[in-house]
This record gives structure tokens, sequence and C-alpha cells, in this order.
């Protein structure tokens, strides 16, 4: 390198030095402001402009101290004299004398450089586990569904047992939750089917008064709504990945990804005509996980 470069590149190391740090804290303030602005309920736009302040901090100071403080090549010397001329002695001596405050701007600016990654990658850890969203807890094994809970209809209508013609179907939900947050997991589709062609398993000879069947809607294999009903073949499909319910015999799986049966909900009829449960489910509705099992 020759002298001429050499000397440029120390005039300009310096600003260079002020530059990269101002870079690297320009960058920390922007990783807090976009954990502060998230923390605060978030705006879409000042997080965005948070979140380049952050990258760009860093990306400015990374390629600032690559250009200008790490030597360049090519480490091609010009053969000068063998014997060093008197300004070039005392200018080692002088280079000498500043090492220690060489060394320790670059301790500094590696500090700087390793906190503005490392409170970047703090920060943004907060939404990654905030997305998460809350633990299911005992969610999933329960219901809205309670002994005697009259069904009723999205619109609050209670349902009878003179609502529904033979290979009919409706959504029904417990009386009370049918507008409820929860409410995904309260769908039962209740169809009616042909008394005497009913196929029920051992125990649940009682549960499908007139014909009535009620199923949970959430499918056994990933969770959607199992909302359309083959008359002709009295079998409920899930539209997401084909899976079929024999609906005679129990909403057993006949074809698909489905691994088990869609839970059935035991009903009755009240006195007045109306559709009521026995009981809530007696296992948790919806896909496999991993406490239950398939
Ligand atoms: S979610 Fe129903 S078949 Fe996949």
């Amino acid at each position: 390198m020759s002298r001429l470069r050499v000397a440029a590149a120390r005039e300009r190391r310096p600003l260079a030095e002020r530059v990269a740090a101002a870079c690297l804290a320009a960058s920390m303030v922007g990783t807090v402001g976009l954990g502060a602005t998230y923390w605060l309920g978030g705006q879409p736009q000042l997080e965005g402009g948070f979140l380049f302040l952050a990258l760009a901090g860093i990306g400015v100071g990374i390629v600032t101290w690559g250009k200008y403080l790490v030597p360049q090549g090519p480490y091609v010397q010009d053969r000068p004299p063998m014997a060093s001329p008197d300004p070039e002695v005392e200018a080692m001596n002088d280079s000498l004398g500043r090492g220690l405050g060489q060394m320790t701007r670059r301790r500094f600016l590696l500090r700087l450089l390793g906190g503005s990654v490392g409170v970047f990658a703090v920060v943004n850890l907060f939404p990654f586990l905030r997305s998460l969203g809350p633990l299911p807890g005992k969610s999933l094994f329960v219901t809205n569904w309670k002994k005697g809970s009259r069904l009723v209809t999205a619109s609050g209508r209670v349902v009878t047992a003179s609502d529904l013609e033979v290979g009919g179907i409706l959504t029904v939900f417990p009386e009370g939750f049918e507008g409820a947050p929860t409410n995904a997991i309260d769908q039962v589709v209740l169809v009616r089917a042909a008394s005497y062609d009913l196929v029920t398993k051992p125990g649940r000879e009682t549960w499908g008064p007139q014909g009535y069947l009620a199923f949970s809607k959430v499918c056994t294999h990933a969770g959607c709504p199992v909302g359309l009903y083959q008359e002709l073949t009295q079998q409920l499909l899930c539209p997401c990945h084909q899976s079929l319910f024999d609906v005679l015999t129990g909403a057993t799986p006949v074809f698909g990804p489905a691994p088990r049966p869609l839970p059935q909900l035991p009903l009755y009829v009240d006195p007045q005509g109306g559709l009521r449960s026995q009981s809530g489910f007696d296992e948790p509705i919806g896909p496999g996980f991993w406490e239950r099992g398939a």
C-alpha cells in the first residue's frame, strides 16, 4: 500500500470510528423504541420506522467498520530505502504511543456492536413469545355443554324435536354460549337420520332420540368445521381434507385423514319438546394433541 493511501486511511480513521459508533448506538435506540412501541400496544408505522433504524444502524455500522477501519489490500508495499528516514521513525514512535488508545476504541466498538445485536435479539424475542398466545390449560378438554343444556341456533332460537325433517342438518350451540368467543369449540352439528337405520354403539342407545344425532363440529383431523352433509349416503364431510364420517355408525371416519370419530353429544327431548344434552362430551373434541393422543 502506498504511503499516500496509508496516510489517507489514517486520517479517515477517527471519523469512521465515530460514524460506526453512532450507527450502532442509533441501532440500539431503534431496537429499544421498537420494543417499547410493541409493549405499549403497537403502532405499525412507528414499529416499521424503529425496525428500519435498528437494522440500518447495524448494517451501516458494520459496513463502515469493514471499509474504513479494517486494513485494505492490496498488501504490496513499495520498497522504501532500507534505512528508515527520521520522519518515519517519529511516526512509528507516535503510533506506538497511541496504541493503547486505538485498542481501547476498538474494544469499545466491539462492545457496541455486540450490544446492538444482543439488544436487537432480546427485544425481538418478546413479540415471538407473545405471539404464541396463552397456554391452553384445560380448555382443550372441556366445552360449555353441560347436563340439561338446551340446543339453540346461532341466533339463540331454541331447537325442538320438530325442527328437522329426516335428512336435515343444523349447527347448534349450548344455550347462553351461542355468541361467546369460545363458541368455536361448542359448535355441534345436529342431523336427523331415519331412526331405523341407526347402528348405535353400546351404551349410546338413548343418545339419539327420534333420530336426532349431535356431533362435535370440530374435525378430529386438524380442527376444521365439519359442515357438509351428504343426505344420500348420510355422511358428514370435512371440506379441508375430505374426511368422511358415517353418521349412522357414530360418525366413524370412512375416508380421509381423520383418525377417530367425531365425539357425540348425548341428547334427550324435554317435556316441552326441546332438545337438550344429557351431559357434556365424554371425550375431548377436535384433533389429537400431546396429552390426549390421536
Ligand atoms: S381438518 Fe378435517 S379432514 Fe383435515
